[in-house]
């Protein structure tokens, strides 16, 4: 599938350019075990790279002329980078101008280029294809044009790009994810100060299996940005009453508790899933440590009840499917992954059983909502990188 997306890119950038691509990126997408919402709330987030990708062809130009073909849009996009950068209507260069703009800024960089990308991300799935062109992009110009950058500051680029050109003002996860992952690793990140380290993704028994709910997220940005604007408010409140409280990871779950009539019921509601959510990751890492799949499990149940009736950014067809999976036997855990209000559930699953429970559940799905459900059995692949033959 990766032989077939390069080459399938690589066909595409030589009927168009009449020329062999000087170079080949791969920028995976990302999963999430657990640590939801709390990259920009001082938590941990427990995320890893999987062997979907976005491949980028590129060669560079002689002058500041830039052309980018979105291979699976069949679009087009052409510009000069001396020409100011501002957001498009056209969503898809947004995270690609929002890198570039950056790198103006800061390299004095205007070498233009030719591209043709293509993805095997599925696109609003949750599985983070914007953070994997944001970064593969930053990736790419870095190593063309010999930009210094560290993987940190690609990440950090791709992540302000969102925030200016796309407007989603997103955590660091994905895009850390996307640019650190390693072969069966999954990253613990402290969301704060960006350190990191890598824990062995071995679920032995059981294995990690996606349901695509197939619902695009259209609410995202807003529902996204709202949160945001909330849990800032609560902290606020919180910091005025206790005053030794810094961030999210110094407040407790009995200070909220405390505060639930201050903070009025759904600023009450988001900042108590934050504070659970932030001891669940812990919890999570010991679980996987001691390979008790069960508490993890157990934790990624306690997760999806959180975001879905306490931080409100699940929907009816999230729920469906993770309720559905609830008395299975072979499945341990499972949650919405994500932003949320759509895109896929992460479910522990018995390894073997997958597809018995794909076609049980798809069966179920299908005649609750008409809509097919798609599945995913991912592999934890290594992060963005240059690919050669
Ligand atoms: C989106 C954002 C991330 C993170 C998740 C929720 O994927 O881009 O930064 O906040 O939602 O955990």
């Amino acid at each position: 599938m990766k032989k077939k997306l390069i080459q399938n890119t690589t066909e595409h950038f030589e009927k168009l350019f009449h020329n062999q691509p000087e170079y080949i990126f791969l920028s995976p997408g990302r999963i999430n075990i657990i640590g939801e919402h709390v990259d920009y709330n001082d938590g941990y987030v427990l995320p890893a790279a999987i062997n979907k990708y976005v491949c980028i062809t590129i060669s560079p130009n002689k002058n500041s002329n830039c052309k980018i073909v979105a291979k699976d849009l069949n679009e087009v996009f052409e510009f000069d980078l001396k020409d100011t950068l501002v957001p498009n209507s056209i969503m898809w260069i947004n995270y690609i101008l929002g890198v570039l703009q950056q790198l103006k800024e800061q390299k004095q960089f205007a070498n233009g280029f030719n591209a043709v990308f293509s993805s095997s991300v599925p696109i609003g799935s949750g599985l983070s294809s914007s953070a994997a062109v944001e970064c593969g992009f930053a990736y790419a110009f870095n190593k063309m044009f010999d930009l210094g950058l560290t993987k940190e500051e690609i990440a950090l680029i791709g992540q302000k790009s969102e925030h200016t050109f796309v407007g989603v003002n997103c955590g660091i996860m994905d895009q850390f994810a996307s640019v650190f992952g390693k072969k069966n690793k999954v990253i613990k990140l402290d969301c704060n100060t960006l350190e990191y380290e890598y824990h062995k993704a071995d679920f032995k028994k059981y294995s990690l299996l996606l349901l695509d709910s197939n619902v695009k997220h259209t609410h995202l940005t807003s529902g996204y940005n709202d949160r945001r604007n909330e849990v800032e408010q609560g902290l606020a409140i919180i910091k005025q009453h206790f005053t030794e409280v810094k961030t999210f990871r110094n407040c407790t779950s009995t200070m909220v508790l405390e505060l639930k009539e201050q903070l009025g019921e759904t600023i009450f509601k988001r900042c108590h899933f934050v504070v659970k959510e932030i001891q669940r990751v812990q919890d999570a890492v010991n679980a996987i440590e001691n390979s008790a799949f069960r508490t993890l499990g157990q934790l990624m149940n306690e997760t999806h009840h959180g975001l879905s009736q306490e931080y409100e950014v699940s929907c009816e067809e999230i729920d469906f499917l993770v309720d559905a999976v609830q008395y299975e036997k072979s499945v341990l855990g499972a949650r919405m992954m994500g932003g949320g209000f759509g895109g896929c559930s992460i479910n522990l699953v018995e390894k073997g059983s997958e597809n018995e429970l794909i076609k049980k559940i798809s069966e179920q799905y299908r005649s609750k909502f008409g809509i097919e459900l798609k599945s995913y059995k991912v592999k934890i692949s290594k992060g963005t990188t240059e690919y050669k033959n």
